[in-house]
């Protein structure tokens, strides 16, 4: 799978995706991540890329020339299956979103930034708009990354323990079950017997009942 990042912060973006499983899945050939700096495509000599809005309105907006300069040159090495702008106001990423783009083949994401772009690239370029939550950030870097980090580990063989990205918080609309490690006995804090036991059987009925009491007090709206 091949993620495109569009930005005009680009070195946002290239320190996170260079490190830890993003970076190893792309040692692995088996996620390619290309960060894009928008003002390479302007032909503004002053590399500008946002102008005011018409209408008198406050703040900037990105103009289309170069956000159309660079999807169009990113279209023409390749299709792509979603071409996603993150914004405030888009469709709310989830879990069941990111399965759904981990089976992409190609998918660009344009970053976001100062009061938004114009409206054309909206309506004619994008393919799906994309929020990360409730709440406003100065720009869609934190989004993309958040995006690319939660798409990258679905990707089969990325995780090194498959079984891991299916026992995840929200995979099957339930919180996780808690996690212990050695020592048995910390300070008098004690695990629980029943994963010192050895009955699988057992084991994985107290996951399961652990999983659905946290859910249930912590996240009732996931059972409905
Ligand atoms: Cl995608 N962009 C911005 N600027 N703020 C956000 C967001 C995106 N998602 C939540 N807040």
């Amino acid at each position: 799978m091949r993620i495109d990042i569009i930005t005009v912060l680009p070195e946002m973006l290239e320190g996170f995706v260079n490190v830890s499983i993003l970076a190893r899945a792309q040692r692995k050939g088996l996620v390619d991540i290309h960060i894009h700096n928008l003002r390479d495509y302007t032909t503004d000599k002053h590399r500008r890329v946002d102008d005011y809005p018409f209408g008198g309105f406050a703040g900037m907006v990105m103009q289309c020339q170069p956000i159309d300069a660079c999807i169009s040159s990113l279209r023409a090495e390749r299709p792509y299956d979603e071409v996603i702008f993150t914004t405030p106001d888009g469709e709310q990423f989830d879990q069941k979103m990111a399965n759904e783009l981990s089976l992409k083949q190609n998918i660009i994401i344009l970053c976001g930034h100062y009061k938004g772009i114009d409206y054309r690239i909206r309506e004619h370029l994008i393919t799906r708009e994309v929020s990360i939550g409730d709440y406003v950030l100065t720009g869609g870097e934190i989004a993309a990354a958040a995006m690319a980090d939660a798409i990258t580990r679905l990707v089969p063989g990325v995780l090194s323990d498959e079984q891991s990205a299916l026992s995840d918080s929200f995979q099957d609309n339930l919180l996780a079950a808690p996690v212990y490690t050695r020592p048995a006995d910390y300070k008098g804090w004690k695990v629980p017997d029943v994963l010192l036991s050895g009955n699988d059987a057992k084991i994985k009925e107290w996951e399961l009942n652990e999983s659905m009491e946290r859910t249930r007090r912590l996240r009732p709206d996931l059972l409905k």
